[in-house]
C-alpha cells in the first residue's frame, strides 16, 4: 500500500489482496507464501455486492487499514463515508501525519469501485463535530447501516517516565474518540431498527505492550466498549463487534519509533539508523510470526469487516476477530 510508496488502485488491491472467504468455499481458496510471507489469495470475489446500498462511515479513512476497508465496502456495493483528521494529531507519536490529499485518493479508490464517496475531515475527539457530521450524513443518504471506527494513534513510552499527556493522547483518541463515534452514528442505527458497528482493536488489546500501556490499555478499552455496546444496542437490531489486526504495514507501524520497540521486544538494542533497525526489526518480527508475516497488508483486514457489515453476520455480536498472522496462537 501507500506506506512503502507504492501507489495501488482499487482495482489492483481489489484483485491481488481483496478475496471474501465464505465458508463452503475455503476449498477454492489457495494460499501460497512468499518470501515476506504475504499471502496471495485466489482472485474470486466470493461475496459479490453483499452490501449493495448501504452506507458506510469509516473513520481513518486517509491510509492504512482505514483506506482498504473503505474499499472493499465499495466493492461489496456500499456507498462509504471517510472521516479523518488529515493533520497531526499529538508530536508525541512518531507516526506521520495523514493528509487531506490521503482521504481524497481513498474517495478516488471508492469511486472507481462504484461506490458514492463524501468526506469530513475532523478530530474523533470533537464529538459535537462527529454528531454534525451524523446528522449530515442521514439528511443526505437517509439510513447509517455500517460504522467501521477505526481512527487511532500509537506512541511508545516507558509508564514510569511517562507525562500525563503521553497517557491521555492515547486514551482519548482511542478509546474516547472510538466511543464518541459509537455515539454519534448508533443513534440513527437504533432509529431504523437495524446496524452493523465494527471497531478497530489491536492484537496489543489481547496482551501487553512493552512501554506501550497507554496504547494497550485504550486498546483492551475498546474491546470492554464493544462488549457493552453490544448488549444495549442488539435489541435494536444493531451488532457491534472487534476487528483485531496483527501488525500491518501502514505508516503505524512502519517509523524509526516503532522499529526500536520491535527490537526492545526482541532484546535488541536499536541504532537509531532508521533503515538499520527496519532491517533488523523486520528480520525480528519475521522470525517469531507464527505465519512469517513481519508486517500484514491492510487488505488483508477487509473480509472480516465486510463479514461482519452484512447480513451474513446479523448473529454475530459482542466478538473479536482477530487477523493476525497467527500471533493469537499467543492469546489466552
Ligand atoms: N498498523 C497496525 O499494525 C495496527 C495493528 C493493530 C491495530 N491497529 C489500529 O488500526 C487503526 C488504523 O491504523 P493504521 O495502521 O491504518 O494507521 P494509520 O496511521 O495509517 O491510519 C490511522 C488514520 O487515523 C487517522 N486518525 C488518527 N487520529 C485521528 C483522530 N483523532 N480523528 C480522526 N482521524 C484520526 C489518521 O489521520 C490516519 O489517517 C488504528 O486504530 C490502530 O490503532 C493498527
Amino acid at each position: 500500500m501507500q506506506s512503502n510508496g507504492k501507489q495501488e488502485t482499487a482495482k489492483a488491491i481489489v484483485s491481488r489482496r481483496f478475496f471474501l472467504a465464505g465458508s463452503a468455499a475455503l476449498s477454492a481458496v489457495s494460499l501460497t507464501g512468499n518470501m515476506e510471507g504475504q499471502m496471495t489469495q485466489a482472485k474470486t470475489d466470493l461475496w459479490g455486492r453483499i452490501l449493495n446500498g448501504r452506507v458506510a462511515v469509516v473513520t481513518g479513512a486517509a491510509r492504512g487499514i482505514g483506506r482498504a476497508v473503505a474499499v472493499a465496502l465499495a466493492h461489496s456495493g456500499a456507498n462509504v463515508v471517510g472521516i479523518d483528521i488529515c493533520a497531526v494529531v499529538d508530536p508525541r507519536s512518531g507516526v506521520e501525519p495523514a493528509s487531506r490529499a490521503e482521504l481524497d485518493q481513498t474517495g478516488e479508490m471508492v469511486k472507481s469501485e462504484g461506490g458514492q464517496w463524501r468526506s469530513f475531515v475532523l478530530d474523533q475527539r470533537d464529538l459535537p463535530a462527529l454528531r454534525i457530521a451524523a446528522e449530515k450524513i442521514n439528511a443526505e443518504f437517509g439510513h447509517i447501516d455500517i460504522l467501521f471506527a477505526n481512527a487511532g494513534i500509537q506512541a511508545f513510552r516507558p509508564l514510569l517516565e511517562m507525562e500525563d499527556a503521553d497517557w491521555h493522547i492515547q486514551i482519548d483518541v482511542n478509546l474516547t474518540g472510538t466511543a464518541n463515534a459509537l455515539r454519534a452514528f448508533a443513534p440513527y442505527m437504533v432509529q431504523q431498527n437495524h446496524g452493523r458497528i465494527i471497531m478497530t482493536t489491536s492484537t496489543q488489546g489481547r496482551h501487553g505492550t512493552l512501554n506501550g500501556s497507554a496504547y494497550s490499555a485504550s486498546k483492551w478499552g475498546i474491546i470492554g466498549l464493544m462488549k457493552s455496546a453490544a448488549m444495549e444496542l442488539g435489541r435494536h437490531g444493531v451488532t457491534v463487534n472487534c476487528l483485531v489486526p496483527g501488525l500491518i504495514d501502514t505508516p503505524l507501524t512502519r517509523h524509526e519509533e516503532r522499529y526500536a520497540q520491535a527490537l526492545q521486544v526482541a532484546g535488541r538494542t536499536p541504532t537509531g539508523d532508521k533503515a538499520v533497525d527496519e532491517e533488523a526489526a523486520r528480520k525480528a518480527l519475521q522470525s517469531k510470526s507464527i505465519l512469517g508475516v513481519p508486517w500484514i497488508d491492510p487488505a488483508e483486514m477487509a473480509p472480516v469487516v465486510v463479514f461482519l457489515a452484512s447480513d451474513a453476520a446479523r448473529m454475530v455480536s459482542g466478538a473479536t476477530y482477530d487477523v493476525t498472522g497467527g500471533d493469537s496462537a499467543n492469546n489466552v
